[in-house]
């Protein structure tokens, strides 16, 4: 199989994160991925599609092995995204989403708090995980095939276990270095008692995980990659290793202002994850948590197919018209990103 570097200009200033389709070089393809809406509403952007379903049905009522990766970042607390607690985030009371505490004056997004999880949701979000990767393993996912999925310093360890008891295979983790508002605190209520004290370590990371489905046995990456084009993870643009921890930033507000989401994630990160995905540089990239559509932007900006799948009618509509401006936006290298570990805090 041969890797289509050819669909790619790299700009050398910018390093990998100024992946760009080559001007005239390739054409986009027209949409190929109708089949990829099993069913479902569906609507087309360049080479990609969005489809409106709920994951879970999605990725049973796919073709089996249709995917050869999927890049995403699933609702942590599974509850943050039901219809009652985006209302609660609406009106600014109760529920899982709380407005973090402003150190500057700075008003701030509301954020879901994972620590107000209790036993019997950590137990309904562990089995919302196996449950989604044995479908996601056994049936959507090639063999060989990764899963990059976000997750929190909080329930990682949780949501990667799930993950594996329903038959990913575990890779390893990605660490996103990126000033969360994460911890950092004084102990409430005692704040003036204990000054020098702080109850959480101050975030400074995100990690993601790395899955795989299983290669059948005794089968070895190689043979994977000639029979799935699947197995492994592309190396940069430049030919180094893809490595595991990514300085990146908070979501420029450039982007924000094009998709108002609560996760947004930068396409500077995005890009890097997705490029990483297909050891080829050949298949379908699928986000069934898409949200405003960060990861299908990504696989239009480095020339991949993308499926993402979105739930809230809400958020799919503004998937429809984020995704390509998302896609053209400029991205800043890594070189050019800071990473503040002073305490203070990153402009959002
Ligand atoms: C953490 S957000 C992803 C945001 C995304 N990273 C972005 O940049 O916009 C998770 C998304 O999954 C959606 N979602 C939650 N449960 C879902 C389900 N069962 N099927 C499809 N989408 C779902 C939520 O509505 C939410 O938009």
């Amino acid at each position: 199989m041969v890797i289509k570097q050819e669909q790619f200009a790299l700009d050398l200033d910018d390093d990998l994160l100024s992946i760009e389709k080559a001007q005239g070089a390739r054409s986009p393809e027209p949409d190929t991925l109708e089949n990829y809406a099993a069913g479902f509403p569906s609507h087309g952007i360049g080479r990609s599609r969005l489809v409106h379903a709920d994951a879970f049905r999605w990725l049973a009522a796919l073709p089996r092995h249709s995917l050869h990766a999927i890049v995403t970042d699933p609702p942590y607390g599974v509850k943050e995204y039901e219809a009652d607690q985006l209302e609660k985030r609406e009106a600014g009371v109760g529920g899982i989403w709380r407005i973090p505490p402003s150190f500057d004056g700075a008003k701030r997004a509301p954020l879901p708090r994972f620590t107000a999880l209790n036993e019997r949701e950590r137990d309904h979000l562990s089995r919302y995980f196996v449950e989604w990767a044995e479908v996601v393993s056994r049936h959507a996912l090639r063999p060989g095939g990764h899963v990059l999925i976000a997750s929190n310093a909080f329930l990682s360890q949780l949501v990667f276990a799930a993950l594996v008891e329903g038959g990913l295979e575990y890779r390893g983790e990605i660490i996103r270095l990126v000033q969360t508002l994460r911890g950092g605190d004084r102990p409430k209520g005692s704040e003036k008692e204990f000054p020098d004290v702080c109850s959480l370590p101050r975030g400074n990371y995100e990690p993601w995980g790395v899955f795989r489905a299983p290669l059948p046995a005794g089968m070895k990456v190689s043979e994977c990659l000639l029979t799935f084009g699947t197995g492994g993870l592309r190396r940069k643009v430049d030919g180094s290793q893809f490595g595991d921890v990514i300085v990146s930033e908070r979501t420029p507000r450039a982007e924000r202002a094009i998709a108002d989401h609560p996760s947004l994630k930068p396409q500077s990160l995005m890009r890097q994850l997705v490029y990483a995905a297909l050891p080829l540089g050949e298949g379908v990239v699928a986000d069934p948590f898409m949200g405003s559509g960060s990861t299908i932007a990504a696989c239009e900006a480095v020339g991949y197919r993308g499926v993402g799948v979105e739930r809230s009618a809400d958020y799919y509509a503004l998937a429809r018209g984020a995704v390509p401006r998302l896609a053209a936006v400029k991205v800043r290298a890594p070189r050019e990103l800071q990473l503040p570990l002073d305490g203070q805090d990153a402009d959002s």
